[in-house]
């Protein structure tokens, strides 16, 4: 399978966008994060999160080749077809079908509304939030609203209350909170 640093490397080849690349970093945190839940495989899991946007800056003005273009880049790479699945079924190209899938797509704009709540917070830090403080956030139409609640809240497709999930997300980017800057 294709390796952490290969994959990293490919990121900052294809992402020249640091903000972009750390959102992918926190996707890759949180997905790990998760298959720990649920007693599925880590690596598979995070190697999907950290490369599920790869192709976000070639595909930034064709928007329905987000995800195709992935698939492209990674052709011949070793990477797990269910992996491939569920960066595919994240735009909507393929149905949401695993719990892989199913994670990916709820934790995509979950990591958008924890770096705009950190952002937001007088400390500024990852490690000042707690579930309480995101829930108001989350509650706020306003606040982040380009992390879209509903997506969000298809956690529930994978059997996990709000709470829980804002929970489990907050602990995997806390992981990586060095790498993420706060
Ligand atoms: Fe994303």
């Amino acid at each position: 399978m294709l390796s952490r640093s290969d994959a990293l490397a490919l990121v900052q080849q294809h992402v020249p966008n640091r903000n972009l690349v750390k959102h992918m970093i926190a996707v890759e945190a949180v997905m790990r994060r998760l298959a720990r839940r649920f007693g599925e495989d880590e690596e598979v899991w995070s190697l999907a999160g950290l490369l599920h946007d790869l192709d976000y800056m070639e595909t930034a003005e064709a928007f329905d080749r987000h995800g195709f273009r992935t698939a492209e880049i990674l052709a011949g790479k070793d990477v797990p077809a269910e992996a491939l699945h569920a960066i595919m079924a994240h735009p909507g190209h393929l149905p949401r079908e695993s719990r892989m899938d199913q994670a990916l797509y709820a934790v995509d704009p979950l990591t958008g509304l924890i770096v705009a709540g950190a952002l937001m917070h007088p400390q500024k830090k990852l490690a000042a939030l707690d579930v309480e403080y995101l829930l108001r956030r989350f509650k706020e139409k306003r606040f982040a609203a380009g992390a879209d609640r509903g997506q969000i809240q298809s956690c529930a497709e994978l059997g996990l209350p709000l709470e829980e999930f804002l929970r489990l997300g907050l602990e995997g980017m806390n992981e990586v909170s060095g790498e993420l800057g706060f």
